[in-house]
């Protein structure tokens, strides 16, 4: 099952938002931007069927389904404007070719925490998929507790002229648990009407959460496992 997270997959929508975006004043070569972006929308395409098909071969063979859910989003020009104004990265296209990889989106949610590893290592053998960039978030998780695995790959896009790019896609694996905990805290750090008191207490709760949950995650796998031994 693939999720889109916003309407930026449909091309009025995002020629429009291109077209709304102070992207236009900044940008000389501006008109290439909606070509970098069709790429990048192509790129999660090619990424997200072939994690539905691992899913399925899997399921078959294992009798075991790794992916709980795909989510597929594209970066919002607004976003990528404020990206490049904090990382003071130049307002061009090479340089967002260059330094911007995470236009394109995908978060795998797993079922277990083997099932993270099974698929990234799955993917990236795949003679088509070049791996860019890995944080292993899951094994030297952040200092607040986040937890997931973070992998830049790219795809070959084919063109109308017959040849291809390679088109980079960000994506994050993490657990149902590990998801659980992040959208909580996400939550948390975009709220700023709670005092400051309230939410060192639970920044300190989540922290704690966070090894709780991998601790269960793993005490979960393990029944699992013995129960498909049989
Ligand atoms: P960016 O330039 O911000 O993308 O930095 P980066 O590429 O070094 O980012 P990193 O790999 O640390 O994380 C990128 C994405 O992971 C973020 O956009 C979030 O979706 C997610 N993420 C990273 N850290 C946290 C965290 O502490 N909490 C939550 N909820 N999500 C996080
Ligand atoms: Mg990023």
């Amino acid at each position: 099952m693939i999720l889109e997270r916003n309407n930026l997959f449909n091309i009025s929508q995002l020629e429009i938002q291109l077209q709304q975006s102070p992207l236009r004043d900044h940008l000389q070569d501006f008109k290439q931007l909606t070509y970098v972006y069709m790429l990048r929308r192509a790129a999660i395409k090619e990424i997200g069927t072939k994690l539905e098909n691992l899913d399925d071969e899997f399921s078959l063979v294992h009798q075991h389904n790794p992916i709980n859910l795909i989510e597929e989003r594209i970066k919002s020009p607004a976003s990528l404007m404020e990206k490049l104004e904090r990382k003071h990265l130049d307002y061009t296209i090479e340089s967002i070719n260059k330094n911007i990889l995470d236009i394109a989106g995908i978060r795998v949610i797993t079922n277990y925490l083997d099932d993270v590893f099974r698929i990234e290592q799955t993917l990236i053998e795949q003679d088509d998929v070049k791996l860019v960039k890995r944080k292993d978030y899951i094994n030297h998780p952040k200092p607040n507790g986040y937890r997931s695995a973070h992998l830049v790959v790219t795809v070959p896009v084919f063109l109308s002229n017959g040849t291809h790019k390679d088109v980079p896609v960000e994506i994050q694996i993490r657990t149902v648990g590990m998801e659980m905990w992040s959208s909580l805290e996400h939550k948390l750090h975009y709220k700023n009407f709670i005092s400051k008191e309230k939410a060192d207490q639970h920044t300190a709760k989540l922290q704690e959460y966070s090894q709780k949950l991998y601790n269960i995650e793993v005490g979960m796998q393990q029944i699992s496992k013995d129960i498909e031994k049989g």
